[in-house]
Order: C-alpha cells, then sequence, then structure tokens
C-alpha cells in the first residue's frame, strides 16, 4: 500500500500537486481540507455556530461525505449533494478552518480517512496528515511558499470562480487562517522532523509533483 501525506498551509499547492501525483502514479487523490470545508457548509446551512462544539456534535452523525469520480471530474458529495464548488466559497473557508479546530470534527472525520489510507493506495493533503492521521506513513512532505505568493494564487482562483474580492483582503484572511490553523490546540499544523520540506514559491505543480514521485521511486527502490 503507498500512502504519500502531504501537509502545509492554504495556498502551497497542495491539492494542484496532490491530484498531479495521483494521475501519473494511478491511485486516489484525499482532499482532507474539503472534508472539513463540507462539514463546515452543513454547519453554516443549518444555522449551527461553527465554534459551538456540543451543538456541531450533535450534527455530525447527519453528515455524511463521499467522493465520486477520478481526476478532474472527481466531486465531493455532502449527504449525496455535489457541493465541490460551494466548499469554495470563500466564507467556507474561514469557517472550514474554525470547526476544524473541535476534536469532535476531527476524530470524526480522520477515522474515514486513516479507513481509506488502509485499503486504497492514496496521496492525501491536509494539516495534520503527517503528524497525526498517518505519522507511520513511509512518504511525508510539507509543501509550503511565500505568503504573497500563496495568497495570489488563492486570489486567482477565487477570481477564476467570479468572486469580487480583493488581493489585500485575501492575502489577510490566508495570514489570520495560517495562524488559526498551527495554533489550535488539537492536531495543529506542525513540521515533523521526518517530512520533507518543499518551498513552492519559484516552482510548477509539475516540478513539485515531479520531485515528490522521485522521492517515491527512490524509497520504493530502496525498499
Ligand atoms: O486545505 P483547505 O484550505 O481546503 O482546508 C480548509 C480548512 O480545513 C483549513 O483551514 C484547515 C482545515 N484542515 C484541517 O484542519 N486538517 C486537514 N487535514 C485539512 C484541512
Amino acid at each position: 500500500m503507498i500512502n504519500i501525506a502531504i501537509d502545509g498551509p492554504s495556498g502551497a499547492g497542495k491539492s494542484t500537486v496532490a491530484k498531479l501525483i495521483a494521475a501519473k502514479l494511478g491511485i486516489t487523490y484525499l482532499d482532507t481540507g474539503a472534508m472539513y470545508r463540507a462539514c463546515a457548509l452543513y454547519a453554516v446551512r443549518n444555522g449551527v455556530s461553527v465554534d459551538d462544539e456540543e451543538a456541531v456534535k450533535k450534527i455530525l452523525p447527519n453528515i455524511r461525505i463521499s467522493f465520486t469520480g477520478e481526476g478532474e471530474s472527481k466531486k465531493i458529495l455532502l449527504n449525496g449533494e455535489d457541493v465541490s464548488s460551494a466548499i469554495r466559497e470563500h466564507y467556507v473557508s474561514k469557517a472550514a478552518s474554525d470547526i476544524s479546530k473541535l476534536p469532535s470534527v476531527r476524530d470524526y472525520l480522520v477515522a474515514q480517512q486513516r479507513k481509506i489510507a488502509s485499503e486504497t493506495d492514496v496521496v492525501l493533503d491536509g494539516r495534520d496528515i503527517t503528524s497525526n492521521v498517518l505519522p507511520h506513513a513511509e512518504f511525508k512532505f510539507f509543501l509550503t511558499a511565500s505568503a504573497d505568493v500563496r495568497a495570489m494564487r488563492r486570489y486567482k482562483e477565487l477570481i477564476a470562480l467570479g468572486a469580487d474580492i480583493e488581493f489585500e483582503k485575501v492575502k489577510a484572511d490566508i495570514i489570520d487562517r495560517d495562524k488559526n490553523d498551527s495554533q489550535r490546540a488539537y492536531a495543529p499544523l506542525v513540521l515533523t522532523p521526518d517530512s520533507t520540506l518543499i518551498d513552492s514559491s519559484d516552482m510548477s505543480p509539475e516540478q513539485v509533483a515531479d520531485l515528490i514521485i522521485s522521492r517515491v521511486s527512490d524509497g520504493r527502490r530502496g525498499r
């Protein structure tokens, strides 16, 4: 079984790179951030505060997340509804970061992520994959880039989705989210000593994917 774990802050290019790796190696891609986003979307839609642990805990059994399709046509389903676009809206990013602090939400999603990783060859990206979800994964990477580069990538994505937003706002929100994700008490974003650090500021997604694939191939040859 191959498990490739990639962590890093928002906008580091993790999901683009993970998708490329999955396509090139013919393995599954699991976007764990999308799972937190889907939980946040469900809470917001149902008027439940993403900071209220007790209230969120009660709705967790009503949240069924699944994936369908592969590659570019991969979709995330929330109780059977395709929410792939809805979870990318700007307000969902902050709500996802907030809901991801709650231990009950993390435990609920991490159990699902571990199950998928035990059954399939998979590349997963997120914040706590290398430290908490799969601490014993054979291949662990921490992908980052400067705040400016990450904010510009996110800004372009949002503009492409038709959002009316300023670059400075996107950058401030990214910095705020970095703080939220790395300073929370439960399973924060950390660089583990056994992860390979990659700074993608001056690299294309293809270059990063090829670098990771070459590390994986070397590792497998050395078994
Ligand atoms: O990667 P993303 O921006 O789609 O993730 C949305 C939020 O979910 C992010 O702010 C932090 C949280 N998250 C997490 O806590 N753990 C993960 N494994 C993935 C995402």
